[in-house]
């Protein structure tokens, strides 16, 4: 059940070059793949900003950020301490059914994979990232939580030189999974459901497009499926692969 909460911030830091963890307090629950829509505490920025649900943990909600226009420059200058309101949770949540899931996750996609991975019961996660700053928090963070880890860059300064794609049918012929759960870029998640697809593995993706509302009200966010017209906001973000991208 969404709620509107004014709250504080509890941490706001640089854990990479512009990609920031902002942490604030609020009781309420939430299942990965959910997201917030954070308003920015100035009257300089009407439209709210949506962030996937990292972790929820001591009626703390943790969100990652990338800098990537004034709203978010903005959002870096906000203190501990700072008030800031959120709707939250949003949409639905990823089916994390099965006993072993492989998660697989580029750039800031990887947040709600992160929420994912401490609630399954057993994770491997496959991420992806541009160079070595935009990968090693992200593997800091996962270690805890999940059994196995693949790291790929696309320039080879850390982990596998490639793309994700480039490893995941190997593994998939190691490894069974029940599923795979994937966040990230559209390009990225479009060739994971392929090889899902070929590997009869069930797959659902994330998906993201701008959004005015994030309620299901302005239809900014409508895309077609194979079951009709839809809204990420609403009836997503989570969607089966198949639905989506009619691999
Ligand atoms: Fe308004 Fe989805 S963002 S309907």
């Amino acid at each position: 059940m969404k709620k509107i909460i004014d709250t504080q911030i509890i941490e706001n830091a640089e854990t990479a070059k512009n990609i920031y963890r902002l942490t604030v307090k609020a009781n309420m629950e939430a299942q990965p793949g959910q997201f917030v829509q954070v308003r920015l505490p100035s009257n300089e920025f009407t439209l709210r900003r949506p962030f996937g649900i990292a972790a929820i943990n001591n009626e703390q909600i943790t969100m990652f950020y990338r800098v990537v226009g004034s709203g978010t420059e903005f959002l870096t200058t906000c203190k501990v301490g700072d008030n800031i309101n959120l709707i939250a949770p949003l949409g639905n949540g990823f089916d994390l059914d099965g006993e072993k899931i492989l998660l697989v996750g580029g750039g800031m996609g990887l947040a709600p994979l992160l929420f994912a991975a401490y609630k399954s019961k057993s994770a491997d996660i496959f991420m992806g990232g541009r160079n070595s700053g935009e990968v090693i928090f992200w593997q800091d963070e996962f270690k805890n939580c999940t059994d196995k880890i693949f790291v790929m860059t696309d320039d080879g300064s850390y982990g596998s030189k490639g793309f994700v794609t480039d490893f995941l049918p190997d593994n998939l012929k190691s490894t069974s999974y029940d599923k795979i759960l994937v966040c990230g870029p559209e390009i990225m998640m479009r060739k994971v459901a392929a090889i899902a697809k070929k590997f009869n593995i069930p797959c659902q993706v994330s998906l993201e497009k701008r959004m005015a509302c994030g309620l299901g009200v302005c239809l900014s966010c409508s895309i077609d499926t194979t079951n009709g017209r839809k809204k990420i906001c609403k009836d997503g973000p989570i969607f089966n692969a198949e639905e989506v991208f009619y691999v």
